[in-house]
């Protein structure tokens, strides 16, 4: 499709270009589908890397080819728990054809350095083993025959000690807190509805199309350069100085076209690259560190597991009175972004409602599986489930729609949230739920899913029934929900990151964005171009975006907590601002289009840096966990249509409306993608996406027995964009990445309800689950299901 098929002109709305974002109050835009927001100059853009990718000519890190090279390999643990007590070589074997790397030959410190220093690259003998799939040691070979042989030949002798799996029975707390305002107990003494429920949520792989991959290559100086799949080329680069012992000036990292990450690229990386630096300084050659599937699943981390109990007050008219959250995140083996998933998790716990009493405990421990970690909404999806269906349960207690009871409860512009942060303008949960609702038809549908309940249960199913002849039965149902999402780093975090990003006017008048954010599938490289060419009123084509080199880039701090489009781009408007004012200063007046090649061959290049800055008014107290815990949120709503096999108890998730503020909307493609690919991978969340775990291993770490939705499971998506612009940053842009993720999975097990009349409140909602519930439900006697024993209050 050309641009002018898409029509993009005539199908653009009203929007309020030019306005002053600082001004204050502004009511959010609907953006139509198809129009063009930014960089209407040059039209909308292809997304940069996506042919390259389609013909196979973008180069993956396995796809890169370093002569001589050798392939590495991990020795890992099978036990869940146990002493290391020695690492032996069986001596039949020529160990001088392969080098062997083991904790004693690490140069620096043995830690992946993050947040805590808990986790080991690897085990030392007589050190702990916490979790399965643990690393212990590590092989490069010439070729892959004898790397496997190897492997085989290292014997890893230990002493078995009992795991922790139970995370309700965990004793060692990796963070925690508690928030308290106004009188909870008051509260609920005044409520004329309780509700009251625990919701359990499962581990998540990330499943990016390529799994970890990294080669190291050493440099004369002694220093290596690491290639590979990663989001944080900065991460690597203090992980690999601090375990080599090395100045970081002698490491350097470069990104290869990255197979996506979804977080899994956030922190993991670090550990693999440092694998692969310790083998190539060891062979002194190149090392490939490739994953296979099987060993990125079974090792690799994962979204957290939460336990949430939620005791919510409501008056007779449904005004949300009282909340009291107790929430518990499973951090497994060792801390990696725990405390930061916790923190998320922690100040989204509530939901996007205003309440004056308000409780929020939360704690992350330790146990024995592979550590959990960062994973696309980063502990806020995980919080929304258990928040919105109390949201949905009270709807049905107090008699009214689920829309109305988010309607009068849903912060608005001057509301204080549980940590003191009064919300200014940018506050859009009322347009995304009324356009989710109004776009889905949403009370017509209910009253229609009522009345095919009402008809069907004078002929009930008895679901204990294992034979059925006949057409195949359905039960359809429609669920909504809403959210919030922090936009950009928690707390003080962006303040200490102080990213740089940096602009170019290259000596042949091209435009280099230097920036250390990194193209992982979301089109940040595009999104980039767009804002600057906006900004310096150039053509795209104009514009280039440097490799992801950490000798060539500045650190534009971490790709995620889905600050890209809104942090990294503002410091980009800005330089592009500033670059104009003085290559136009300088030419006088003339416009930067105009004059960029004359300039750049009388002056040479010229280079902007912008460091971010605080946003003004906006402060937290991380010692009191108190304040702006975010500049600004984004908001989403949903609305999920499902068919429940009367049968199989399988869900089919036939249609989602999503409703995503992003503040502004740079590439509505992009942010179309966004969307889609955010609501279909809670759609999976809801529904099938199970890592069952047995003894402290991923029973379903293949890609045969690890379900994610394929083409077939997605439901039709409606993304529909709004725009309530953040004043902190000259596009208005905030975060989209994740918001979607933190919306679809509670609207629909809240359809699930409709349909078939239980609460699901442990996803994936699996046939196995909804079919437990239903027998439960009709007290026909057979055994309590295993699961519900697991109910006890945290
Ligand atoms: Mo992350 S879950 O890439 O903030």
């Amino acid at each position: 499709m050309t641009e002018d098929d898409k029509g993009m002109t005539d199908r653009s709305v009203e929007r309020p270009r030019g306005r002053t974002l600082v001004d204050g109050p502004a009511a959010p835009v609907v953006v139509a589908p198809g129009t063009l927001p930014v960089g209407r100059a040059s039209g909308l853009p292809l997304r940069e890397e996506g042919p390259a990718k389609l013909t196979g000519e973008a180069l993956y890190a396995d796809d890169l080819v370093f002569p001589g090279a050798w392939y590495g390999a991990t020795v890992r643990s099978t036990q869940a728990r146990a002493r290391l007590l020695g690492i032996d070589r069986d001596e039949t074997f020529a160990w001088d054809r392969v080098v062997v790397v083991t904790a004693d030959d690490i140069p620096g410190e043995n830690v992946v350095s993050l947040i805590d220093d808990d986790q080991p690259i690897l085990v030392p003998v007589g050190g702990e083993i916490r979790h399965h799939a643990e690393p212990l040691a590590l092989i490069a070979a010439p070729d892959r025959a004898t790397l496997a042989e190897a492997t085989t030949r290292l014997r890893v002798r230990t002493e078995a000690l009992p795991p922790v799996l139970d995370p309700l029975a965990a004793t060692e707390i990796i963070s925690e807190h508690d928030i308290v305002v106004g009188d909870v107990e008051a509260g609920f003494a005044a409520a004329a509805v309780v509700v009251e429920g625990t919701y359990h949520t499962g581990h998540q792989e990330q499943l990016y199309i390529e799994p970890q991959a990294m080669i190291a290559v050493p440099e004369p100086d002694g220093g290596v350069t690491v290639h590979g799949s990663l989001q944080c080329p900065f991460y690597v680069l203090a992980a690999l100085a601090r375990g080599l012992g090395e100045p970081v000036e002698r490491v350097r990292v470069v990104q290869a076209v990255t197979g996506g990450g979804f977080g899994g690229k956030e922190e993991y990386p670090s550990m693999v690259a440092l694998h692969a630096a310790l083998l190539a300084l060891a062979a002194h050659r190149p090392v490939r560190m490739i994953y296979g599937r099987h060993e990125d699943l079974a090792a690799t981390t994962k979204r957290h597991p939460s336990i949430a109990h939620h005791r919510s007050a409501f008056t007779a008219d449904g005004t949300l009175l009282a909340q009291d959250i107790d929430l518990i995140l499973d951090g497994g083996a060792y801390a990696t972004l725990t405390s930061v998933v916790l923190s998320r998790a922690t100040l989204h716990a509530g939901g996007p409602y205003r309440c004056p009493n308000v409780r929020i405990r939360s704690r992350a421990v330790r146990t024995n599986t592979p550590p959990n970690g960062a994973f696309r909404g980063f502990g806020a999806p995980q919080a929304h489930f258990g928040a919105e269906l109390q949201m949905s349960k009270a709807a049905e207690a107090l008699g009214l729609s689920p829309a109305e009871v988010r309607r009068r409860n849903a912060y608005r512009i001057g509301d204080t949230t549980p940590t003191g942060q009064v919300l200014r303008p940018s506050v859009a949960a009322e347009t995304v739920l009324a356009r989710a609702v109004e776009a889905s038809g949403f009370e017509a549908v209910r009253t229609r899913t009522a009345e095919a309940r009402a008809r069907a249960s004078a002929t009930a199913p008895d679901p204990g029934d294992p034979v059925r002849t006949g057409p195949v039965r359905v039960a359809e149902g429609v669920g909504l929900a809403l959210a919030w999402h922090g936009a950009g780093f928690t707390g003080t975090g962006e303040v200490k990151l102080a990213s740089v990003a940096a602009l170019e006017l290259g000596e042949d008048g091209r435009v280099r964005v230097l920036a250390g954010s990194t193209e992982i599938g979301q089109g940040s490289r595009t999104v980039f171009r767009t804002l600057v060419a906006e900004a310096l009123g150039v053509e795209l084509d104009v514009i280039d975006v440097a490799p992801v080199d950490t000798a060539i880039v500045p650190d534009s701090g971490p790709t995620v907590a889905s600050r890209t489009t809104m942090v990294v781009g503002g410091l980009l408007v800005r330089a592009a601002g500033e670059l104009r004012r003085l290559v136009e200063e300088r030419n006088g007046g003339r416009p930067f289009a105009r004059v960029r090649v004359e300039d750049a061959r009388r002056h040479g290049p010229t280079r902007v840096d912008r460091r971010f800055e605080a946003y003004p008014g906006v402060h937290f107290d991380d010692e009191a966990y108190r304040g702006d815990a975010y500049p600004t949120y984004g908001w989403a709503a949903a609305v999920a249509d499902v068919a429940v096999d009367l049968d199989t108890f399988e869900v089919d998730v036939r249609s989602v409306t999503a409703v995503d503020d992003a503040g502004r909307v740079v590439h509505p493609v992009l942010a179309e993608g966004q969307v889609e690919g955010g609501t279909l991978q809670a759609v999976g969340y809801a529904t099938i996406e199970e890592i069952k775990v047995e003894d402290g291993r991923y029973r379903n770490d293949r890609l045969a027995t690890c379900l994610i939705p394929t083409s077939l499971d997605a439901p039709r998506i409606t993304a529909i964009m709004v725009e309530a612009p953040f004043s902190g940053e000259p596009h208005g842009a905030k975060g989209l990445g994740e918001l979607p993720m933190d919306v679809a999975a509670p609207a629909v097990v809240a359809a699930i309800h409709d349909a078939v009349g239980i609460w699901v409140d442990r996803i994936p909602a699996t046939p196995e689950r909804i079919l437990e519930q239903l027998l439960g439900a009709a007290g026909d006697g057979l055994d309590a299901p295993a699961e519900a024993d697991a109910e006890a209050r945290p």
